[in-house]
């Protein structure tokens, strides 16, 4: 949590265990206890590497013993399981051992022989052994077969060790559940407990005398929804992922994949579940988590449909459409009854057949980024359209949810333990009556940012001419030499000589092998270029699908019709760019030249472009992380060829993810690679006049300067990269209210040291941590604002491929596209690709 709050019954904990009385003079320096060997009071088992040990302890200044396992090498004693919690032992009699029994099982007894406690299960008699393994796992055996017959890993005490699971059966009851100590000096089960409850998803629990205490919320595949800091602790070693098993199964397992570090999760006797590391410089037990940090984190705190804000005063306030059920009760801070319905739902009225029972249909009001009420009931959905219809068409169904990573989640009972955050956590849509909906308020408020909003676009706008202008008038001053007139590109060769070009024949003496294409062939292939048939609109011209005679698909092209060349240029460009061949570039099949039509004929990608795969949340499963990193470093190697290995060293200007298509094996392809320069003439220049691009991809210097380079490539690149391990989109992003891009909110987790938080959760089941950090880290170095920061595509090919350290990505602060992604999300919301051919100075 970001509030490391170490509280002072720990600390006290800490300093109280600092003083647990080991009672170990000498050691054994064995791992198993066998019939002929057992332990006595002053001896300990050590696990083979050294990692744990078992044996006799009194906790705190208490009078009496118990068995335990601790970490051998910490000095700071932490009991991380004890056998006898129940039955202790007294601290003055030392006649105490623990053996193996008559019965096979291991037995605690005292010089009497009187079993103070027994594993109790059905042994094979007289082979068993007790060994303590490193994983501090306490496990009876037969010797003979190897067969764990009792480990202390199946009964957890008020601790869970990495490699430990917990949760339950639901079929056979069988539960893996923490309990607290009853105080920090008495092991006896005290009153919370910990666990994972058996719903679909499942989320982990704590309960006080068995009434709910706190919770997480549902487990998303990748983290526990209502604790949005947790997901910090992945980047710090550790994981807590379900064991996939049967549908009735429900645990988790608590790994560390960074063995370099001592975590480990504990029920402290007041309730609160603290993931807990040793910190080797501090020489002490440190919180890195605390799940109950404020009054907020308590079960319900704010009572039915109350919502709960820790950093609000008072705490507590109702939902939208709610108010107090006693005003008195919450005017003396008493949250308890909670919230009652302000105006009744139309459904309600129709069911208590009132007269009014007509009217306008209830609607949902979005309630953003809370931990979600306990007591979801999930509806196998698809996705969340379906999912709001099913919930409006259930009286029963207050709310709804479409979580990623979980699908569509409703509530049909009071609305509990709802908490607002001020980052992270889910989207809730809340059943209103119609009239509510359209209440004063945030409507109102609403409206006036949009028109703010609108205000804003149109200065960015103002300022966006503006800058252009100067910047062409600072080209104009500066780059006398370099210059291109306008009247260069834009005067187009005329139409009667294109004519001429065409009659005299390119066609016969044509000297590349690239083949040129009938227009009649084209038209008929694409069906006269039917729409049905439009497979998108780059940013030179739309593309449709066709089909030769011989049954060969095809896509074509249409370039836009003002092209700054000639056909015979045209033509020129095209047989260059087709000499660039490489595996992740498109392949260029051949072109049409015919009248003003321009043309070129690629190779048909069958899984079109990857934004159709990886903005749809219905498809973006086919993508798993294997594909998507594959995708970043084909696409990279290609962008590589482009800049370096060709002949041409071209710069694309315009990559972004519906420039990236995908073949049949989810091969990337970099399509329209080559096409600026069709557009813009040679590349040489350093600055042009016509910003061919996307916003959202578009370098600041590029945007604004009209200043491109290899650079400006890199910046597109790292948007790309972002998208795809994100699955969002650079130009239509949004976290909650605030106006933050895609890459501030990227830079911002990836500064809090929470980077993982950004991954797309469709990927929680095949992300590589390594892989998914090394390519952020890849997509905030290519977005910082200075070209000279940012990495050549040959550092980008090598950081991708190999564990190397890159510097610290510096905070990208370029919000530009930002004004742009306003004005239009707000007025053309349709439009979900903007490829603009900015012209300057008309
Ligand atoms: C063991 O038994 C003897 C005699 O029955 C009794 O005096 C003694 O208190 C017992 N010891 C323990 C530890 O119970
Ligand atoms: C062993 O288990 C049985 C049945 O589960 C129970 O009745 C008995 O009391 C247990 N014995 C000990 C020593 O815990
Ligand atoms: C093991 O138990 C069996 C029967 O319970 C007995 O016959 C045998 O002698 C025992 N072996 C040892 C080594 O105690
Ligand atoms: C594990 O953590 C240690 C200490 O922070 C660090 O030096 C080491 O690089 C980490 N190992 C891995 C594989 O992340
Ligand atoms: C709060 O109100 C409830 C009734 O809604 C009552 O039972 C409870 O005792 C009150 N708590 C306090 C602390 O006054
Ligand atoms: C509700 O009204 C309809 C028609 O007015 C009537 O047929 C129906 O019996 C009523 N139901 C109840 C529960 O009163
Ligand atoms: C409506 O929702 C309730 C609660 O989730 C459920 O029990 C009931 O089956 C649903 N009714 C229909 C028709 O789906």
């Amino acid at each position: 949590m970001g509030t490391r709050k170490i509280d002072a019954y720990a600390l006290l904990s800490l300093v109280l265990q600092l003083y647990i009385v080991i009672e170990s003079q000498f050691c054994v320096a064995t791992d198993t206890i066998s019939q002929s060997k057992e332990l006595s009071v002053g001896e300990t088992l050590t696990s083979a590497g050294q990692i744990f040990e078992l044996g006799f302890f009194r906790p705190g200044n208490s009078d009496k013993r118990y068995i335990g396992i601790w970490y051998k090498q910490i000095p700071v004693r932490k009991v991380v399981w004890v056998a006898n919690r129940e039955k202790p032992l007294t601290a003055s009699d030392t006649t105490y051992a623990l053996t193996i029994g008559m019965d096979g099982n291991l037995w605690l007894v005292d010089g009497n022989k009187t079993i103070f406690w027994s594993t109790n299960v059905s042994t094979p008699l007289n082979n068993s052994v007790a060994v303590l393994l490193d994983k501090g796992n306490f496990v009876l055996r037969d010797s003979v077969s190897g067969d764990s017959l009792w480990e202390s890993f199946n009964q957890p005490c008020n601790t869970v060790l990495p490699g430990m699971m917990i949760g339950m059966d639901s079929r056979t009851g069988e539960k893996l559940f923490m309990s607290s100590w009853k105080t920090e000096d008495d092991p006896f089960p005290g009153i919370f407990v910990a666990g994972i409850s058996p719903e679909k998803p499942p989320q982990a629990f704590v309960q006080k005398s068995s009434i709910p205490y706190w919770r997480s919320g549902p487990w998303n595949g990748l983290k526990f929804v209502g604790m949005p800091d947790l997901h910090g602790a992945y980047l710090n070693g550790f994981n807590f992922v379900p064991q996939v098993q049967q549908d009735n199964q429900y645990y988790f397992i608590f790994t560390l994949f960074n063995t370099s570090y001592v975590r480990i999760i504990t029920l402290t006797p007041n309730g609160a579940l603290q993931f807990v590391e040793w910190n080797e410089g501090m020489k002490d037990w440190n919180p890195v988590n605390d799940a109950l940090v404020s009054a907020c984190d308590v079960y319900g705190a704010c009572g039915p449909f109350g919502v709960c804000n820790k950093n609000e005063s008072p705490i507590c306030r109702c939902l939208k459409g709610f108010e107090p059920k006693s005003n008195k009760e919450w005017g003396i801070r008493n949250w308890t009854s909670g919230c009652m319905r302000q105006t009744k739902l139309l459904c309600d009225k129709r069911i208590a057949n009132l007269s009014s029972g007509s009217g306008k249909i209830d609607g949902f009001w979005k309630f953003r980024g809370i931990k979600l009420p306990d007591h979801s009931i999930y509806v196998p959905l698809d996705d969340s359209a379906q999912c709001k219809l099913w919930c409006l068409n259930n009286c029963s169904c207050l709310a709804y949810a479409y979580i990623n990573g979980i699908g569509c989640t409703t509530w049909a009972a009071d609305l509990f333990d709802i908490q607002e955050f001020a980052f992270g956590g889910e989207d809730l849509f809340l059943r209103l009556a119609n009239s509510e909906l359209g209440k004063v308020g945030k409507r109102v408020k609403l409206i006036a940012s949009i028109s703010v909003i609108s205000g804003i676009a149109f200065l960015g706008a103002m300022i966006y001419g503006l800058c252009r202008w100067k910047a062409n008038r600072r080209g104009k001053r500066y780059n006398r030499n370099h210059h291109i007139r306008f009247s260069d590109i834009f005067s187009p060769t005329s139409v009667a000589e294109r004519g001429n070009l065409t009659r005299t024949g390119i066609k016969q003496q044509d000297p590349s092998e690239l083949p040129m294409f009938d227009l009649q062939i084209l038209v008929s292939a694409t069906n006269k270029f039917n729409t049905n048939n439009k497979l998108g609109e780059g940013g030179f011209g739309p593309v449709f699908k066709g089909e030769l005679e011989d049954g060969q698909v095809i896509a074509v092209k249409k370039l836009s019709r003002c092209s700054g060349q000639g056909v015979a240029e045209f033509k020129n460009e095209i047989i260059l760019i087709s000499k660039l061949q490489h595996k992740n570039l498109v392949r260029l099949m051949g072109f049409c030249a015919e009248g003003e039509e321009l043309m070129i004929v690629y190779e048909y990608m069958p899984n079109r472009s990857l934004d159709t795969l990886l903005f749809d949340s219905t498809r973006s499963a086919r993508l798993n992380w294997a594909k998507r990193f594959n995708i970043i470093q084909g696409t990279a190697r290609g962008l590589l060829y482009l800049h370096r290995d060709s002949c041409l060293k071209i710069i694309h200007r315009d990559l972004k993810v519906s420039n990236i298509l995908l073949d049949k094996d989810m091969n990337p392809k970099i399509s329209d690679f080559g096409l600026a320069r069709i557009f813009q003439g040679p590349q040489e220049q350093a600055n042009t006049h016509r910003v061919v691009g996307t916003f959202g991809y578009m370098a600041p210097e590029y945007a604004i300067g009209g200043i491109f380079s290899e650079k400006s490539d890199v910046f597109s690149f790292g948007v790309l990269v972002l998208e795809i391990v994100s699955g969002k989109k650079n130009t239509n992003f949004q976290i909650h209210e605030e106006q933050l891009s895609l890459l501030g909110y990227a830079w911002q987790l990836w500064n809090e040291g929470r980077g993982l938080d950004l991954m797309d959760q469709e990927l929680a089941n095949s992300f590589s941590l390594s892989e998914v950090m090394r390519c952020i880290h890849v997509g905030l170095l290519c977005v910082q604002d200075r070209s000279a920061d940012r990495p050549t595509m040959s550092d980008i090919v090598l950081m991708l491929s190999s564990e190397t350290d890159g510097p610290q990505p510096k905070q990208p602060t370029f919000t530009f596209h930002n004004l742009l992604h306003n004005s239009q999300s707000n007025k053309t919301s349709s439009v979900n690709v903007v490829t603009v051919s900015a012209i300057n100075g008309r």
